[in-house]
């Protein structure tokens, strides 16, 4: 993870930051997966203090905010921040038969929020723990040598990063028969080679990783927490952040130093950077 690189500078992190109205619902139990992996951290909002301090605070507990505060907490307290419930025990989420329910569900309850788009085009996005990777269709690939190149990420940390994802989250998929039939077309229409099954971003056709294992069932961002220090993580669900914090940062950029949350019976909450964000250390 890049977060190996990110020094010991508090920072806050803006994983996802999208102005959001949702309606928040109470968390049940913590479901037999939750329990299974030993989520301590994972707390409701409404149990959060109305005053706290972290060294990183994450807003978004999406595809990128849960491996990202997983990383983080290895060296540092981390605070990572979701407005949605978590995405264990919903079958629209965990079994690839049930795609396209979850997309359909525009209840309250949905880990699916449905919105429109300026253009007026109906769409959905995330509001769960594991944000996109719950609702998705799962295709995973790795991108190009150039692309990582052009990112100016540093390669070797790059691949290591893919090994980290692919362990935890990606399968090799069936190839059933309407794929089977695509992909015949596609290399009868020309798109060769046929680089067969492979995660490596190549020009032609190829079968590429899924994040649906064999009997169908998805694996989430939100698995990543596993990964996670138990003591120095603390997650809030149904925490909906409505406000950044930021100060002037002199000549350069302002800084940001705190967030404002929501739970989800209105109560605010103030979270700060340890130090006052910018040049404090962390640990
Ligand atoms: C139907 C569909 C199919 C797709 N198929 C694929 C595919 O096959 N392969 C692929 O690679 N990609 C696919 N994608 C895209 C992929 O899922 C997204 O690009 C990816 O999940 C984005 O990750 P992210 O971390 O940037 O955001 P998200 O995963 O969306 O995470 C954002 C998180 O922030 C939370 N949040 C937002 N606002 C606030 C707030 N104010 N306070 C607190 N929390 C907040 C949200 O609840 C959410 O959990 C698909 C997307 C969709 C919708
Ligand atoms: C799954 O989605 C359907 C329709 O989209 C909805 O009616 C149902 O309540 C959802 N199930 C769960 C467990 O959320
Ligand atoms: C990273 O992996 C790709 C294959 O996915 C390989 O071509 C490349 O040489 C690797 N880069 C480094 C620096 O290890």
């Amino acid at each position: 993870m890049s977060a190996a690189h990110m020094g010991r500078a508090a920072a806050l992190i803006l994983a996802t930051l999208l102005a959001s109205s949702c309606v928040s619902v109470s968390v049940t139990v913590a479901s037999k997966e939750a329990r299974r992996y030993n989520f301590r951290f994972v707390r409701h909002a409404r149990d959060a203090p109305a005053v706290s301090y972290y060294n990183y605070i994450v807003v978004g507990g999406g595809t990128a905010g849960c491996p990202l505060a997983a990383t983080l907490s290895e060296h540092s307290r981390v605070l990572l921040l979701e407005r949605g419930g978590l995405p264990y025990g919903n079958r629209n989420v965990s079994s690839e038969y049930h795609f396209a329910d979850a997309l359909a569900d525009t209840s309250p309850l949905s880990p699916a929020q449905r919105f429109v788009s300026e253009d007026g085009v109906v769409n959905a996005r995330a509001r769960v723990l594991g944000g996109g990777s719950c609702l998705n269709a799962g295709f995973y690939t790795r991108a190009s040598a150039g692309y990582v190149r052009a990112a100016g990420w540093d390669a070797r940390l790059v691949n290591a990063s893919y090994r980290w994802v692919e362990r935890a989250l990606v399968f090799r998929p069936g190839v059933p028969r309407w794929q089977r039939a695509l992909h015949a077309g596609l290399l009868e229409a020309g798109v060769t080679p046929d680089n067969g099954y492979t995660l490596e971003h190549l020009p032609g056709t190829k079968i590429g990783g899924t994040i649906f294992d064999r009997r169908g069932r998805r694996h989430t961002a939100a698995d990543f927490l596993r990964r996670a220090h138990p003591r120095r993580l603390t997650v809030f669900l149904h925490a909906t952040v409505s406000r950044v914090l930021f100060r002037p940062g002199g000549k350069k950029k302002p800084v940001a130093y705190g967030v404002v949350f929501t739970d989800s019976v209105g109560g605010e909450h103030h979270v700060y950077l340890r130090g006052g964000g910018g040049a404090a250390r962390t640990r």
